[in-house]
């Protein structure tokens, strides 16, 4: 009997960390699917870590990670170097995930090479081309060549249906986010010492990655930072720092040997899940971070002026604080503050998933194509 040959593709943290549990499932059904991972390594390390993590083994690993990348040569080298992939694989179905280059490249080249594009965490939207820039058309871009919509929540699925995507190719399954921190945060106790944080003060955790803050807002929020913890001594700030050089240079150069802040290489998953978990509050412009802070009942300050996530920001677990120094400042300080506040923002809600994602992808996939088994 024939299997249901389907080609993952990822490239960054993100995308590994969210694409795991599916990849984690195609091979518990090995009667069913024949598994076959593609990264581009868009990211290099951060990649690594989480296949690490996962046990994961690359089919083809296109190795494309330059130093301080630009968009051109990410999606040139992705997009042709995915041609010979989808030849030699032959693959039913070609999945990505959510909005990087990587993403959008590879949907495109899969779309030439006229193999069904599967889009898991489809359907995000600010409707602001430049804002994230550029994941806001990569998405919408991805969507546009893609056969199947894995849409992780309502909103996610009507932002679909209002941009004439055919109805009956759009699935709402949860993000396999929560799949991929739930297994995380079940199975692993990771041991955070060798940060020194002290247990008697307040922990605020803190990362930042967006182009779109690259220059003088991620200055503004360093600038915040500074001066949060001149203001309140109770405090600790930890900072996984981002390996992008527009990033780690600003960081480094304003937060660098100051007292009761802690500058950090990126993170492994699973200790990255327990710090959330030990943290007070959560300070990030990430999209993953936004989907599982709620969860674990922390409040997030989301250091952009606009989010494709709504919905925990609905639920008041989430809030806008933007790049400007003062109004960031003014948004941590109430929640140091103000108890009604915090315990308002630290209800646990979970609008994204319910750790079976990528179990109902997985489902979907196999309705769809179930002809080719019986080939
Ligand atoms: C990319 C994605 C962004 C996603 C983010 C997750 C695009 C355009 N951007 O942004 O949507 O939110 O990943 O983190 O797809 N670097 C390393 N080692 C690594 C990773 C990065 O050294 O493991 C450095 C390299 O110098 C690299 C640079 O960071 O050139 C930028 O990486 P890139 O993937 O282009 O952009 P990100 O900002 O990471
Ligand atoms: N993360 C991690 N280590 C870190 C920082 C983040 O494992 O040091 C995880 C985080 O839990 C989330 C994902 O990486 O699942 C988010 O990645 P990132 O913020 O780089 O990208 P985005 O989600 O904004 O695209």
């Amino acid at each position: 009997m024939s299997k249901i040959r389907v080609l993952t593709v990822f490239g960054t943290r993100p995308e590994a960390i969210k694409m795991a549990p599916l990849v984690k499932e195609f091979e518990k059904q090995p009667d069913v699917f024949k598994s076959v991972v593609c990264v581009t390594a868009q990211h290099r390390q951060m990649l690594d870590q989480v296949l690490k993590l996962f046990e994961i083994k690359p089919d083809f690993d296109l190795n494309i990670m330059k130093p301080n990348q630009d968009l051109w040569k990410v999606t040139a080298e992705v997009l042709l170097l995915m041609k010979d992939v989808i030849e030699e694989s032959k693959p039913d179905i070609v999945l990505v995930h959510g909005d990087t280059t990587t993403s959008m490249a590879a949907a495109l080249s899969a779309f030439y090479s006229r193999v069904p594009v599967g889009h898991v965490e489809a359907g995000l939207r600010t409707f602001n081309k430049f804002y994230p820039f550029p994941e806001e058309i990569n998405r919408v871009f991805a969507d546009a060549v893609s056969s199947y919509h894995f849409a992780p929540t309502d909103t996610s699925v009507d932002n679909l249906k209002k941009s004439s995507i055919p109805h009956e190719h759009i699935y709402k399954t949860g993000n396999t986010v929560i799949d991929a921190l739930l297994h995380t945060v079940e199975n692993n106790k990771a041991d955070l010492s060798y940060i020194g944080l002290k247990p008697e003060l307040k922990t605020i955790l803190l990362t930042s990655h967006r182009r779109e803050n690259f220059g003088e807002p991620i200055r503004n929020i360093c600038r915040a930072v500074l001066e949060l913890v001149e203001k309140n001594k109770d405090i600790q700030v930890v900072y996984p720092v981002h390996l992008n050089p527009n990033i780690q240079e600003p960081v480094h150069e304003l937060l660098g040997n100051k007292e009761r802040i802690h500058l950090i290489e990126p993170m492994e998953y699973a200790p990255f899940c327990t710090l959330m978990k030990d943290s007070y509050l959560i300070m990030t412009d990430s999209g993953g971070v936004q989907e599982e802070a709620p969860s674990l009942g922390k409040p997030v300050l989301v250091l952009r002026t606009t989010t494709e996530r709504p919905e925990a920001v609905q639920y008041g677990t989430v809030k806008l604080a933007g790049t400007d120094t003062q109004n960031i400042v003014n948004e941590v300080q109430t929640l140091l503050d103000n108890e009604e506040e915090y315990k308002k923002m630290s209800a646990a809600v979970n609008p994204y998933g319910d750790g079976l994602a990528s179990r109902r992808i997985a489902d979907i996939i196999k309705k769809e194509f179930e002809n080719n088994l019986s080939k």
